[in-house]
């Protein structure tokens, strides 16, 4: 079994965003996106490496199953939608809307075969084609490129447009998504 030269979890991306991270929304996304781009170099690595350690293929199929669906409802059923209330018309946030949902949509549907893979592989399943570890590798390279983009144009627009009663709402829905509840002082907060 192979393991990737860093076995530290943090710098693997391999915990949890921190959920005290949901207070500020956006900083959540962001250590998100962090936590994608490792991900998607865990992956390529697993996709060379199909012996890889089963500890380290699980740990990625579990961001994978449940985490990035979160992240990814999160943007286009939250996020987008304030952003598409409060945005000015020089943002041209109906063509950026656009082009996000239809990546979501994209990744939403590619992340099936990558799942399947991914299980195989940390089944141990030495008969893996090569052909599905070449669509894994188009799964990374898709959330890397999506994630790069949304990192240069989405956050810094979010963090210039939405105002402290939308970072409310997005936080309010973040958290319930994830089954976890708010205490009162975050409710409270401005
Ligand atoms: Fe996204």
């Amino acid at each position: 079994m192979t393991a990737p030269p860093n076995q530290d979890d943090r710098n693997l991306g391999l915990t949890p965003t921190d959920v005290g991270l949901l207070a500020t929304p956006l900083d959540f996304i962001a250590e998100d996106h962090d936590r994608i781009r490792n991900m998607c170099a865990l992956i390529e690595y697993i996709a060379d490496r199909p012996e890889t350690h089963p500890e380290i293929v699980a740990q990625v199929s579990s961001f994978v199953r449940s985490e990035l669906p979160a992240l990814i409802a999160d943007e286009s059923s939250d996020l987008l939608p304030l952003m598409q209330r409060r945005c000015q018309p020089e943002d041209e946030i109906a063509r950026l809307r656009t082009r996000l949902d239809a990546e979501h949509d994209t990744a939403m549907y590619l992340l099936p075969d990558a799942l399947e893979t991914l299980d195989a592989l940390e089944a141990g399943r030495d008969d893996v084609p090569e052909a599905s570890l070449h669509l894994l590798r188009n799964f990374a390279a898709h959330l890397h490129r999506h994630l790069i983009f949304e990192n240069a144009i989405l956050i810094p627009l979010a963090r210039a447009r939405l105002t402290p009663d939308d970072l409310n709402t997005l936080r309010a829905r973040m958290t319930e998504r994830r089954g976890l509840t708010q205490s009162k002082d975050r409710d409270d907060a401005p």
